[in-house]
């Protein structure tokens, strides 16, 4: 027995940051970021806005849709490189928001994290040590972008999705990867003010686009290319393919080479830019909410992200 998604919820902070307002505050514009990556606008934290308030927004929706109390939720998984701490952990303030003292962990495996997440409680359920797992992808990229630099921070947005897992067989195929590449996209931590190493500041998100680009269009081809092999499945079997909202020609480039229709191939990158891991499941919530996903929708969702890490999934809608 492995898992299945019972219910989905998201979170999206209220300020909306356009195009045009990014071109007032920067060498920019709607054209350019519309013609390289297909956003137009995203959602920033602002104000009194935190993460882990987006997260327990979220949490509590999908805990809400599964019909469960948070009495019945047995552990919580965050995927996260932004918690509002270092630690406790993103997890930790959401036990505690919800008043679920359960076990409670972050991972980060940077835009992977909700695959990676799945897999991980996939385990916890499938030996029987866990029944509903709550997983919260959040992440507040505002935080990591260099507000100066163009060529990035056009690209991010922040948000929260969750999900309930609980016992089923959704799960038809799931493969992880991280390869070393931990140069093409990163953000140094910084030394604190310890005497004992020279100082270095944190640093900023740095990414090489054109090679984080090259990247995903070639490692996602041959991850989902695998999956389909494996199952002995041909791109047409597949109902809908959830990828990783990065940029949507990378998206484009996928189904270019599958030969596939555009609607099965949904984005919402234009409204929320990239939220790292939190794309796949604020879109799964989405198409869930608009009847697009019912019980035997077949998906694929492949994700890529820092590391440079993957994770692809087929899964049979429960
Ligand atoms: N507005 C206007 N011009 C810009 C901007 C901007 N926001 N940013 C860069 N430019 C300029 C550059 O300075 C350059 O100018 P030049 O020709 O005078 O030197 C020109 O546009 C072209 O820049 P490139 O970097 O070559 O543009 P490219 O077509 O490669 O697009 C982009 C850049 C959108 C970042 C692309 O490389 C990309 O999408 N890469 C993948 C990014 C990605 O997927 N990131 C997510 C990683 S994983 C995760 O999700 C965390």
């Amino acid at each position: 027995m492995g898992l299945k998604i019972l219910s989905t919820g998201r979170a999206l902070p209220k300020t909306i940051i356009s195009n045009h307002r990014l071109s007032a505050m920067m060498d920019t514009s709607d054209e350019w970021i519309v013609a390289r990556t297909g956003i137009r606008c995203r959602h920033i934290v602002s104000g009194d806005e935190d993460l882990t308030s987006l997260a327990v927004t979220a949490a509590k929706a999908a805990i809400e849709k599964a019909a469960l109390d948070v009495s019945d939720i047995d552990m919580i998984i965050c995927a996260t490189m932004s918690g509002d701490y270092v630690f406790p952990s993103l997890a930790c303030c959401v036990a505690e928001a919800l008043g679920a003292l359960r076990p409670a962990f972050d991972i980060n495996a940077a835009c992977s994290g909700f695959v990676y997440a799945l897999e991980v409680a996939n385990q916890f359920i499938s030996t029987g040590r866990a029944k509903n797992i709550l997983i919260v992808c959040a992440e507040m990229m505002s935080r990591f972008c260099d507000w100066t630099d163009r060529s990035t921070c056009v690209l991010f947005g922040d948000g929260a999705a969750a999900c309930v897992v609980g016992e089923g067989d959704a799960i038809k195929y799931l493969n992880l990867t991280a390869d070393g590449h931990t140069r093409l996209l990163y953000q140094e931590a910084g030394s604190g003010n310890s005497p004992f190493c020279p100082k270095k500041e944190p640093g900023f998100l740095k990414m090489s686009g054109q090679d984080v680009f090259k990247f995903a269009v070639s490692k996602i081809g041959q991850e989902i290319d695998r999956a389909l092999r494996t199952l002995g499945l041909s791109p047409d079997d597949i109902d809908l393919y959830i990828l990783h909202q990065a940029n949507k020609r990378i998206i484009d480039s996928a189904r270019a080479r599958l030969n596939q229709p555009e609607e099965k191939f949904p984005v919402n990158i234009d409204r929320y830019g990239n939220t790292s891991e939190a794309t796949i499941p604020i879109l799964l919530d989405e198409l869930l909410e608009a009847g697009r996903i019912k019980k035997g929708t077949k998906l694929l969702i492949s994700a890529f992200g820092a590391g440079m890490t993957t994770g692809t999934c087929v899964m049979i809608w429960e």
